[in-house]
């Protein structure tokens, strides 16, 4: 392995000068910009356009990196990273053909989907933000940084903060859900994970923050669609998660699929030039989703000449696998589409990243054989994420008490999913290894221990349409179909069923159900899980749904006839352990909604900020002719934003405030009592929301403005006191100005956005 340290020091001493944006630099920039300086006047421009070029790089295999496609093109310097491979071994022999036999030797950067951990993976991103824990996120984002970066990797696509509306579209599990300012705090949280406070040591690693922008708002949840919308509602409600990603200081951000305005986020001067860099002063670089220019053409912008140059154009850095830049920019620069300063511009961009990386002092910094063996997976990361796992479920309904289960007796655990490790980690969980997750079944066995008598069956399969199951089955996923007549598999279940004494029933989505292009026009439990579930019901005993799932679903006729659900999403490659310490209450269940679960799909789109509109349903009422409603169902949600049981329960006193008059520089305190009446100890999420009554344009009726997750032990109260300052009444006027306006404003404060306690003041 050859060194190339020394190169960059002899370079840089005492060289101070100017990015080419004119930000002002501080000394390592400087040091930063000279080495840069002298490295791009020895490129060609053919050398540029090369680090511009992000390919697939699915022909590598161990050991054969030299002789791969990709190589050739690398030795040509036409390659400036390369994403999704695995491990040290073939990452350090890909890094040493840049080193070894590129003519300029400069390091590639090597990204991945590391969107909810590498090996030890946490809970999908919808499940970790209804921890409503920064430190536990911020944290799995740390442990995930740990490992990937002892795996050779440098860069993660993450975090996905695209704010989703809509629980059709499968991608809704990748984010945070609908509320603009959780999405924030979240996106910060992960931001700082990933990056720690030195991106140059060897196990922090470059973030990404996508889809930029809007990609949750696709017309119809369908994946990739068309989003339209007014730049009011972008600014007060979409953009503020990005916004917070590049305040964190994420290095990269990634384009959308989707078109904002009618232009394709990925050739959007406005988006990525303006608004990014202009408003927001991102100083890193733009990478583009998944062949996103090519797809221009598909959206009728022009041939792939065409899309490239006007990618370039609008601020995009690096082309992700299609090649447009690679293949079209030379000749656009010869016609005068796009100029010299533009290319060198990205190409400067592109090696900041690296150089920030540390990868120019030591390009196989990140290929450390000894970390790969002994920081991934470790049992100290495994145990963080059981924890952060049990912290992300969130308990519907626990009828009776149900649960937590009692060590002694018979327990039917029934369901496809019951007995199932490749569906526990989730969607979008590249690096794991599925052999290692936990199956529920496992996990229920070791932390039940002897006293409880453990049964299974299958019951039903995840859909009846065998088509259906193998599109939910997709990347080593299977459900293992069972090919037996419905009712002999429903009969085995009943069967075991009549020998016990509660039911647990795991059912829902298999992991595939959710996330990129699986979108879906039914958001029900499948109905041959759902005539199992009937039938479990029907005998009398009682029943928890342990409830599989990557987006909200419509459970209407749950949420009516089974005594208890548990809602796990997917948990990562502890799930059966976390799933078990909850049903046994060895971790009281404390995860609170983050998207709002609608009565039927019917109501979609349902979230809790929405506006009043001019003929509002007085809260509480169902249907008022000439009102803002439906025949057919009430505007009531199933289960509100921020909404989830514990198996104690807590009361809250009256909003005290400190004054019920703001002026335009001060703040105010709001306080509440809680007190955990139950017989758990159990932590609760205090919820703070603000409505301002009147304004130049019209505002939502509440919006979500801080929390804080407390612990208290039976019987303990404590006083949760907010401050609430003019910032927190800030927003985007008509003008896009970010303003508070003076007038009166509402102060709830609850466990969820719908049961809350109010007080008021007045901004002077
Ligand atoms: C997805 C991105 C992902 C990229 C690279 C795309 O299909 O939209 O979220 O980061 O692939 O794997």
């Amino acid at each position: 392995m050859k060194r190339i340290t020394v190169i960059i020091f002899a370079l840089a001493i005492g060289f101070s000068c100017a990015t080419p944006s004119g930000i002002a630099t501080t000394s390592t920039d400087a040091t930063m910009n000279s080495f840069i300086d002298e490295l791009m006047a020895k490129m060609t421009l053919e050398e540029k356009i090369g680090q511009l070029n992000l390919p697939g790089s699915g022909d590598i295999t161990t050991g054969q990196a030299a002789s791969s496609d990709i190589a050739k093109k690398i030795r040509e310097g036409k390659v400036g990273g390369l994403f999704n491979i695995k491990s040290v071994a073939r990452i350090r022999d890909v890094q040493k053909v840049a080193i070894e036999e590129s003519r300029l030797k400069i390091p590639l950067i090597f990204g991945m989907d590391v969107i909810h951990g590498y090996q030890t993976v946490f809970p999908i991103p919808l499940g970790l933000s209804c921890t409503w824990d920064m430190n536990a996120i911020e944290r799995s984002a740390r442990i995930a940084a740990q490992e990937a970066s002892a795996d050779g990797i440098c860069w993660t696509f993450s975090p996905m903060v695209d704010l989703a509306r809509d629980p059709r579209w499968g991608r809704i599990a990748e984010g945070s859900g609908e509320d603009p300012y959780l999405g924030s705090e979240i996106a910060k949280s992960m931001v700082r994970g990933y990056q720690g406070d030195d991106l140059k040591k060897n196990n922090t690693i470059m973030s990404c923050v996508k889809h930029f922008a809007l990609y949750g708002a696709a017309e119809g949840g369908r994946d990739y669609n068309t989003t339209d919308m007014s730049r009011i509602r972008m600014y007060n409600e979409y953009f503020p998660p990005y916004k917070a990603a590049v305040d964190a200081g994420v290095g990269s951000v990634m384009t959308s699929f989707n078109e904002i305005d009618g232009i394709p986020a990925s050739g959007n001067r406005w988006l990525m030039t303006e608004v990014l860099r202009n408003q927001w002063n991102f100083n890193g670089f733009v990478v583009t989703d998944y062949t996103a220019i090519n797809e221009m053409i598909d959206h009728g912008m022009g041939d792939l000449q065409t899309v490239s140059a006007m990618s370039l154009r609008a601020g995009v850095d690096m082309d992700m696998v299609g090649e447009g830049f690679l293949t079209t920019l030379k000749k656009s620069l010869d016609e005068g589409k796009v100029t010299r300063a533009q290319i060198d511009v990205a190409c400067r961009r592109i090696l900041e990243a690296k150089y920030k990386l540390g990868l120019f002092e030591d390009p196989f910094r990140y290929c450390d054989e000894q970390r790969a063996k002994t920081e991934i997976f470790t049992d100290g990361n495994r145990k963080v994420a059981r924890q952060i796992a049990s912290e992300s479920f969130v308990l519907l309904k626990n009828q009776g008490n149900v649960l937590p289960l009692k060590r002694s007796g018979t327990i039917a655990l029934i369901g496809p999913l019951a007995d199932n490790k490749e569906n526990m980690p989730g969607t979008w969980s590249v690096a794991a290894d599925f052999s290692k997750a936990t199956s529920l079944l496992a996990g229920l066995k070791e932390v039940a221990g002897p006293t409880v008598k453990i049964l299974t069956a299958r019951g039903s399969n995840l859909e009846a349409d065998s088509l259906l199951e193998e599109r939910a089955g997709m990347f080593g996923k299977s459900l293992r179909r069972d090919s037996r007549p419905v009712n002999i598999i429903m009969q085995e279940a009943l069967d075991i069923a009549s020998q016990s004494d509660v039911i647990v029933a795991a059912l829902g989505e298999s992991s595939e159900m959710s996330g990129e292009s699986s979108s879906r026009t039914n958001i029900e439990i499948p109905q041959i899980q759902k005539d199992l579930l009937a039938a479990l019901v029907k005998t009398g005993k009682p029943v928890v749904l342990v409830l599989f799932t990557g987006r909200p679903l419509a459970l209407k006729w749950e949420q009516e006839n089974v005594p208890a659900i548990l809602n796990v999403w997917f948990a990562g490659s502890e799930a059966g352990y976390a799933i078990s310490d909850v049903l046994f209450g060895d971790v009281n269940p404390s995860g609170k909604l983050t998207t709002t679960f609608p009565q039927n799909i019917g109501q979609i789109p349902l979230y809790y900020n929405h506006k009043n509109t001019g003929r509002p349903l007085p809260e509480g009422q169902w249907f008022q002719k000439f009102r803002s409603n439906y025949l057919d169902v009430s505007n009531e949600p199933l289960y509100p934003f921020g909404f989830g049981l514990s198996y104690t329960n807590f009361t809250y006193s009256n909003v005290k405030l400190s004054s019920n008059k703001m002026n335009s520089t001060g703040n105010i305190t709001a306080s509440v009592t809680v007190t955990n009446a139950g017989s758990r100890e159990g932590m609760e999420v205090v919820q703070l929301y603000i409505r301002d009554l009147v304004g130049s344009v019209t505002r939502p009726v509440k919006e979500l403005k801080d929390f804080q997750k407390i612990n208290l032990k039976p019987g303990e109260s404590r006083e949760v006191t907010f401050t609430i300052s003019v910032d927190d009444l800030k927003f985007y006027d008509y003008d896009l100005n970010f303003v508070a306006e003076p007038g009166e404003f509402h102060v709830f404060i609850g466990g969820n956005s719908r049961d809350v306690k109010q007080a008021g003041f007045v901004l002077e």
